[in-house]
Order: structure tokens, then C-alpha cells, then sequence
């Protein structure tokens, strides 16, 4: 994959976190997603590559734009799959709360987890603790090693868990082992995100949310180092038929990082709002500043972008 690439892929995470930005705080999860999408969309045809959407807005029939199987960019350059999500956090912008992202992972063919749009049980670490966890052993059992790897007491870790009535058991599980607990109303990749970066006070994060995350975050996992383990929890027949049809024959296997992300890998994702990863889009008289990073897993290579984007001379904004 051309590394140059990366700079193009940011342009277009850059343009859907502006135009989702501007709806903030409008209370219109759907507008802010739609202006993303949009934006997303429109942005993606500058790029020389040959990309195809294996995580997107849905299924064909649900969705108009950027979905599964769509085929973006120039139609010259390399073949690549897709893996984006224009707004992740739609309630996040809609309310103007914190973490949410314009993102996208690019892979090689055949690179990505083609995971169906059902829930995933998570569990993420940063490469401090890659290596000793088990999503099938017991939240205690995994703070325990994570503890022992980290050579502190469980008391001292924080885990990032999505605050959902599902969660009721794991949250009183992991009050009981001692952890502290970083409740989250949405927004689990940034969550994933915060286990890699050690000034973020995130050790862990346990629980369900969306499996289309759940690759997503292991494609940034993979760049930073992290790991993530993943089981599918389909909600229905039609999910599991629908795994199936996406090549995910045994639907109780443990995902692991390289199931969902592997080979070499780009991430690239804007702040919508201000995060602990990322700062949001900032409005200025003369247009806007944007915070964003790109990572690329074969070099290791963080780059934090910040751009000033002048309405004026750009007239697309
Ligand atoms: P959206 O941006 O699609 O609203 O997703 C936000 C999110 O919180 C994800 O980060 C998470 O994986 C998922 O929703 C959890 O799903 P649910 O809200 O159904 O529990």
C-alpha cells in the first residue's frame, strides 16, 4: 500500500468530521450522519485506489451510501478494502459530548474482517497487556493478568465499559474485583483507542457494542500495537445467516486481532467533537482547524495532523 495514500484517506475523514461538526448539539443523530456520509462519500472519488466497503452504512438494500460491497475511489491504483465509519458516536455529536470520530481503516484485499452488522462482546488492551488476555475467561480472571502484567493491583486499573442495561452483570462483576470503572454512553473504538495510549488512564475495555467497530478498533489496535479479542453476539437467525454469508462460518469462534485486521493496515480518523484522543473540529471566522491521526501498522508511524481549512479558498466546505 502506498504510504502516500494515508494522506488522501485523511482529507476524507477530515471533510465528513466538518460537516458533521457543524451539526453539534442539534439534538438530529440522523443529520449529523447523513452530513458525514455525504461528505464521506463525496470525498472518497478523489482517491486513486480501487476500494472496496466491507465495513460501511449497511447492506445494500439499507443503504444508499457506502455500503457493504460499494466500490469507492478512482478506479485506478491499488485494490483495497474499506472499513469506515463516517460518524461514530451519532448521539455523541447530536447531544455535543465527547469521543466522537470520522474514521476509516485500509487494508489490503481480503485484510479485513467482513463482519455483519451485529453486536461483538470486546475486549481490548493496550500493548502493555497484549498477549495475556481471554475473552472466555471471567472479567476478573482478565483484570487479574492484566494486573499482573502491568506489575499493579487491580484496584489500580480503569476499565472502559458502554453503559447499558446488557452490561449490568460485568459492571457489578468488575466493581466486586476492586477496578475502577469508566462508564461510557457510546463511542467504544475511542474507548479501544485509550487502552494503546498510556496517558489516557484506560487499561481495558470489557462488553458489547456494534462488531463493525470491533474491526475497526482492531485495525487501530494493530497499528498501535494493542490487541483485541472479539466473539459475535448475533441478535437473530438473520444475523447468524448473515455472518455466515460473509464468510464467518463458526459464528462462536473467538475473533482475534489478525481474524479481524491483518496484514498491513492504515487508520486515519478526525475529532468531530473534543476527545480524549483527538481534539474536535474548531469553527473560526475564516473556516476551521481539525485534529486528526494517522497510523500505519507496517512502520509503527503515528502522525497527528492539524489543519487549518480556509472556507474561502475551498469552496466545497
Ligand atoms: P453509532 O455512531 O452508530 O451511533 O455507534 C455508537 C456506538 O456507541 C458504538 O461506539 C458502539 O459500538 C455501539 O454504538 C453500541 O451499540 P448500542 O448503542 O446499540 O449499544
Amino acid at each position: 500500500m502506498n504510504r502516500n495514500l494515508a494522506l488522501e484517506f485523511v482529507r476524507v475523514t477530515e471533510m465528513a468530521a466538518i460537516a458533521s461538526a457543524r451539526l453539534m448539539g442539534r439534538g438530529d443523530e440522523k443529520a449529523a450522519d447523513q452530513a458525514a456520509v455525504d461528505a464521506m462519500r463525496a470525498m472518497l472519488d478523489s482517491v486513486d485506489c480501487q476500494g472496496v466497503v466491507v465495513i460501511g452504512e449497511g447492506e445494500r438494500d439499507e443503504a444508499p451510501m457506502l455500503y457493504i460491497g460499494e466500490k469507492v475511489g478512482t478506479g485506478s491504483g491499488p485494490e483495497l478494502e474499506i472499513a469506515l465509519d463516517p460518524l461514530e458516536g451519532t448521539t455523541i455529536c447530536a447531544k455535543g459530548g465527547q469521543n466522537a470520530i470520522s474514521v476509516m481503516a485500509i487494508a489490503s484485499k481480503g485484510c479485513l474482517l467482513h463482519a455483519p452488522d451485529t453486536y461483538m462482546n470486546k475486549l481490548a488492551v493496550g500493548p502493555e497487556a497484549k498477549g495475556c488476555i481471554d475473552i472466555k475467561l471471567s472479567p476478573t480472571e482478565n483484570l487479574a493478568r492484566i494486573a499482573d502484567r502491568k506489575k499493579c493491583r487491580i484496584q489500580d486499573l480503569t476499565a472502559v465499559i458502554l453503559d447499558r442495561p446488557r452490561h449490568a452483570d460485568l459492571i457489578a462483576e468488575v466493581r466486586k474485583s476492586g477496578a475502577r470503572i469508566h462508564l461510557i454512553g457510546d463511542g467504544d473504538v475511542s474507548a479501544a483507542i485509550a487502552t494503546a495510549n498510556p496517558d489516557s488512564g484506560v487499561d481495558v475495555l470489557f462488553g458489547i457494542g456494534g462488531a463493525p467497530e470491533g474491526v475497526i478498533a482492531a485495525a487501530a489496535l494493530r497499528c498501535l500495537g494493542g490487541e483485541i479479542q472479539g466473539l459475535l453476539v448475533p441478535r437473530h437467525q438473520e444475523e447468524i445467516d448473515r455472518a455466515k454469508a460473509m464468510g464467518i462460518l463458526d459464528i462462536t469462534k473467538v475473533l482475534t486481532i489478525d481474524d479481524m485486521a491483518k496484514g498491513n493496515v492504515m487508520f486515519c480518523a478526525t475529532g468531530v467533537t473534543d476527545g480524549s484522543f483527538l481534539e474536535g473540529v474548531l469553527f473560526k471566522r475564516w473556516g476551521c482547524i481539525t485534529h486528526s491521526i494517522v497510523m500505519r501498522s507496517e512502520t509503527g508511524t503515528i502522525r497527528r495532523i492539524k489543519a487549518e481549512h480556509h472556507f474561502d479558498r475551498k469552496p466545497r466546505y
